[in-house]
């Protein structure tokens, strides 16, 4: 590995005991010995995702750029912290065009180029960029034929490990969405795709026009939408799926409360599920989480992410984070195991739950 990748081991280990992560250490990696003595990286567990093989858990690189949660970091700090993810063994990075616009990928393209071809880059296309804003979706086949070169020349790479189509356009049918992206692998520009937030009949269609490699749908314990015959279609298919907002935005990490303020650029002011009501509503929900976490021995991060990976084995989260401490706590999710009793109690505690500013289940039957 390059000079300027090397780990500082110190710091991590710091970083993972400190976040409880020595879970990781414990069972779910292995530090190795070579003959020499020499330390071996940390490698995690992996997990499949259609023909893909990835680490049991992704990073979201969204809230790395401006627009989503927190204020911009430091540029320098980021591209620090993305090298570290691959130091800590992590092999899966998610970011999309629209992420910026255009930064995420930057940014993912610029820390990760040292290490191209030993890890996956999942990218999205499928919506209109204008003067650096985002505008309606945009999926048409000259669209998909224009937008991949400026991913690719962002990303620094030769093909996109995995494209998904952001979003549906409602303008324009899958199976063409599907032609344009067989072009792209034709092309040598692409190698898997996927889709995100689409019905089981959309994906069932796009997956006979193209095996589809992973569907990307919001999921978590508190968001639970895709239980209602999306998961069970990826299963019936072999593609993998890829919950994104795994903490429900940080809420089941417990560290929000009916206290919590957020600044108008911080996409949570604008959620039901955030505001105060939904605070009334919904804090009782984490009582559950806090249990079992406590009951595991694990922070809440760990508890909600070992939840998700309990539930199928192809399923891979990318929680979003800025916070190197916070990654290496979300990896010790990869150690935690349950018993079947404690997933059907864990599921009686919860269902009756009623939670404001989810999606209702039948939502699922339509294209997001
Ligand atoms: N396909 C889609 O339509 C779609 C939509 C949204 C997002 N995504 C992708 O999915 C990824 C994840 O989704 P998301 O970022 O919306 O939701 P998320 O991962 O559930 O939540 C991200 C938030 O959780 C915080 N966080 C992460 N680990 C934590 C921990 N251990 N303790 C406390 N807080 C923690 C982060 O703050 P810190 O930075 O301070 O850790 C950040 O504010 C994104 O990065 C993006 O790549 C896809």
């Amino acid at each position: 590995m390059k000079k300027h990748s090397e780990i500082n081991r110190r710091e991590f280990f710091k970083n993972a005991s400190l976040a409880g992560a020595g879970l990781i250490l414990s069972s779910g990696a292995a530090i190795a010995s070579t003959s020499s003595n020499e330390e071996v990286l940390p490698s995690l567990p992996t997990r499949k995702l259609g023909p893909l093989t990835v680490t049991g858990l992704g990073l979201g690189c969204m809230s790395m750029v401006s627009g989503t949660y927190n204020p911009t970091p430091p540029k320098d700090e980021m591209i620090a912290h993305l090298r570290k993810a691959v130091e800590m063994g992590v092999t899966f990075f998610d970011t999309a065009e629209v992420y910026g616009p255009y930064g995420s990928e930057e940014l993912v393209g610029e820390a990760l180029e040292p290490f191209k071809g030993k890890i996956t880059i999942a990218s999205k296309f499928g919506f209109e960029i204008q003067n650096g804003r985002r505008m309606g979706r945009n999926a048409t086949p000259e669209s998909i034929k224009k937008v991949i070169d400026g991913s690719l020349k962002r990303l620094r790479v030769e093909a996109i490990d995995l494209y998904y189509l952001h979003r549906m356009d409602p303008n324009v049918p899958v199976e063409d969405v599907a032609g344009a992206v067989k072009d792209l692998i034709s092309a040598g520009k692409v190698k898997h795709w996927g889709l995100s937030e689409v019905s089981p009949a959309t994906l069932r269609k796009a997956h006979g026009e193209l095996p589809v490699a992973a569907l990307q749908s919001e999921y978590n314990m508190a968001e639970r939408v895709v239980e209602n015959q999306i998961l069970a279609t990826c299963e019936e298919l072999g593609i993998g799926f890829v919950p994104w907002g795994p903490t429900h935005r940080s809420f089941l990490t417990g560290r929000f409360n009916e206290y919590s303020r957020f600044s108008s650029e911080d996409r949570r002011s604008q959620l039901p599920f955030f505001s105060a009501e939904g605070f009334g509503q919904n804090m009782g929900f984490l009582r559950i989480v806090r249990k079992w976490s406590q009951q595991k021995g694990i922070t809440m991060a760990q508890f909600s992410l070992a939840w998700l990976l309990a539930q199928k084995p192809f399923i891979v989260p990318i929680p979003g984070t800025t916070s190197p401490q916070h990654l290496a706590e979300n990896l010790g999710a990869l150690s935690v195991k349950f018993t079947a009793a404690e997933l059907a109690e864990i599921r009686k505690e919860m269902e009756p739950y009623q939670i404001m500013g989810v999606r209702a289940p039948e939502t699922a039957f339509i294209d997001q």
